[in-house]
């Protein structure tokens, strides 16, 4: 009855990739679990579906009315619809990732839903396609308009190119000879996607000669760091994402923090650091040779909560995940 996905990390490319610039990103093992069940209370109005989330040690029930306005519980009933389903169904969700911080969190509890949600009607799997295209009912409610690239690193995991092209995306699997060692460390400020990617979509209206070129740049830091990765070169791949987060700071995405935490990870030997995500708050992703530990002790140090992680190709990262 269990269902998990993976987190994310954004390693170049967010924001461009809603309007159609390739992207890299990258599968974390941190992520969600979900489990499904009958509801085991059924009322005098007969049984009502439930979900139930924990989240970084908070505990949030909700039961999903047909008449219910939070994002949460719409996103929910659009998922059930997605997923054709029509009975009563009570959901157990957790995951590690917090949310609101640029790591996928709500794409990761939706591919995990819906894994759950398959298993415990005894249903044959669904495709990684059908798994996405149903997770996206959920994001499309919190984001609006979402690139996709969540659910699908959610879905796959591994190291991944991803392009959105006419409704759909391209996608290229990324070999990676040697896992990446990445530090991520959160701003400790929430930041919505939507808001974001809003505030991308109005900058482009008013200023779209800075936001083309700007994307344009993202566009060849992309492709270089495609390059740079399939020939190993993590030194290459630092520069341009530090390249990239001079960009995003030109689209006001950055923010006082995010430059803080920056500085500090290169100061403390990381090859490259940047916002992932959305910006505006959420969390810095910083690419080490080796050892995460110095960057992890400088920002430990200034006040911020990190982790370290690996990035593998999809085939190990499948192996290392509970995800399929
Ligand atoms: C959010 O993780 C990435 C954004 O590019 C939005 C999207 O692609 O849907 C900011």
């Amino acid at each position: 009855m269990k269902g998990s996905a993976f987190g994310k990390v954004i390693l170049l490319g967010e924001h461009a990739v809603v309007y159609g610039v390739p992207a890299i990103v990258v599968g974390i093992d941190r992520g969600a679990t979900a489990r499904a069940a009958a509801p085991d209370k059924v009322g005098a109005q007969g049984a009502s579906s439930e979900l139930v989330l924990r989240a970084e040690g908070r505990e949030q029930s909700l039961t999903v009315l047909p008449d219910a306005t939070s994002d949460l519980a719409r996103a929910f009933s659009a998922l059930l619809e997605a997923c054709a389903v029509t009975a009563a169904v009570r959901v157990e969700a957790a995951t590690e990732l917090p949310a609101a911080a640029g790591l996928g969190c709500s794409a990761a509890l939706a591919v995990a839903i819906v894994r759950a949600l398959d298993a415990w009607l005894e249903r044959p799997a669904a495709s990684l396609e059908e798994t996405i295209e149903r997770a996206m009912a959920w994001e499309k409610v919190f984001h609006g308009n979402p690139s996709g690239i969540d659910a699908t690193a959610a879905a796959r995991g591994g190291c991944l190119l991803y392009e959105r092209n006419h409704g759909g995306a391209r996608m290229h699997e990324l070999q990676l000879s040697t896992p990446l060692t990445l530090a991520i460390g959160h701003t400790g400020i929430p930041s919505t996607t939507r808001a974001m990617v809003e505030h991308v979509a109005r900058l482009r209206e008013r200023r779209p000669d800075l936001v083309e070129k700007s994307f344009d740049g993202i566009r060849s830091l992309v492709n270089n760091a495609r390059l740079a990765l399939e020939a190993n070169d993590v030194v290459g791949l630092g520069r341009l994402m530090d390249l990239n987060q001079m960009l995003l700071s030109g689209l006001m995405l950055s923010t006082e923090e995010i430059e803080a935490m920056c500085r500090i990870a290169r100061e403390a030997g990381a090859l490259g650091a940047k916002l992932t995500g959305s910006g505006g708050g959420g969390c810095v992703v910083a690419l080490v040779e080796n050892d995460a530990e110095p960057v992890l002790a400088g920002w430990d140090k200034a006040g911020f909560r990190s982790f370290s992680t690996r990035a593998f190709q999809r085939a190990q990262a499948s192996e290392r995940s509970r995800a399929p």
